[in-house]
């Protein structure tokens, strides 16, 4: 199962964090891997990471927040494959534009243009030139959107980047529908907590990671492997019949609500009134 043997895909992101792992895993499933990012010296060791296991690598080191470069970069991946099966999108995040990340009312036009080009505007535009891709092909194909669990469970100081997810989460699925009807399915992952580069301020510390790893009822925080696993199922043939879904890998967060864990852990229940 989930062998991806033949297959040819395109991780953007994948310099580093969980688009290095994914880009990995699914070479390691026998897929030939396109990597993209702006750092080309992280791209091009992922890139030998994924030859040494005997699999075909290429390297677009550019930015993705430019839509159109981005789209020609998906024409340009898939002529070096071959052609085109998988296409991951999964740089986004936070950007270092002043005003991404706080309070809306300190929210910048150009912090949410340049949030919504690299979460939302690339990974839709991209999408649409793989499926037209995928369509001519005539074989069908999977394209997977990491978006994150700020965008189901609205995060206070994150809204720009929450919304913008939100949004992809949206996309995916009416993407899902309209390009259903070429055999191409489209879902997405939403990460909780995962260690990389991104969340590093947030798990400076033992204390600090073992203080997040206590929200999460399975008691640690995510690691890339996490989301690799999980996209090597959505991507393989194996989901053949899973499209338009967005799969929570989170340790347990949403098995109750946010509220309720948090009511609990301040007001143990006492003992008179357990049964
Ligand atoms: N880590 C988490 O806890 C978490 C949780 C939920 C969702 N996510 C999502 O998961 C995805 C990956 O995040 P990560 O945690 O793996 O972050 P990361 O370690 O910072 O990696 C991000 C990757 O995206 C690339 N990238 C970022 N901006 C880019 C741009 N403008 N143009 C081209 N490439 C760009 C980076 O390379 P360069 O900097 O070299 O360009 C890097 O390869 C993001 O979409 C993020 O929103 C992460």
């Amino acid at each position: 199962m989930f062998s991806f043997e033949g297959k040819k895909a395109l991780v953007t992101g994948g310099g580093r964090g969980i688009g290095r792992a994914i880009a990995i895993a699914l070479a390691r499933q026998g897929a030939d891997v396109a990597v993209a990012a702006r750092g080309r010296s992280e791209l091009e060791q992922v890139a030998d990471e994924i030859r040494s296991v005997g699999r075909r690598s290429f390297v677009h080191a550019l930015d993705l927040a430019d839509t159109d470069a981005a789209v020609k970069m998906v024409d340009a991946a898939a002529r070096e494959l071959g052609s085109l099966d998988v296409l991951v999108n999964n740089a986004g995040g936070i950007t270092d534009q002043p005003g991404s990340i706080g309070p809306l009312d300190e929210a910048t036009l150009e912090a949410f243009d340049a949030m919504y080009a690299i979460n939302v505007r690339t990974p839709l535009f991209a999408s649409v030139a793989a499926c037209r891709l995928m369509a001519m092909q005539g074989k069908g194909g999977a394209i997977l959107n990491i978006v994150s669990i700020d965008g189901v469970f609205p995060a206070p100081t994150e809204g720009i980047y929450g919304s913008a997810k939100a949004a992809l989460v949206n996309l995916t699925k009416v993407l899902a529908y309209e390009a259903g009807k070429d055999g191409i399915r489209v879902n997405a992952i939403a990460p909780g907590v995962i260690e990389t580069r991104l969340t590093e301020h947030l798990l400076r510390t033992d204390e600090d990671r073992a203080d997040r790893a206590s929200f999460y009822p399975l008691n640690r925080v995510g690691v890339p492997d996490d989301i690799a696993a999980a996209a090597v199922y959505l991507c393989s043939g194996e989901a053949g019949w899973v499209s338009g879904n967005v799969l929570y890998v989170t340790g347990g967060q949403l098995a109750t609500s946010d509220v309720f864990r948090w009511v609990r852990a301040k007001n143990p229940v006492p003992d008179s009134l357990k049964i």
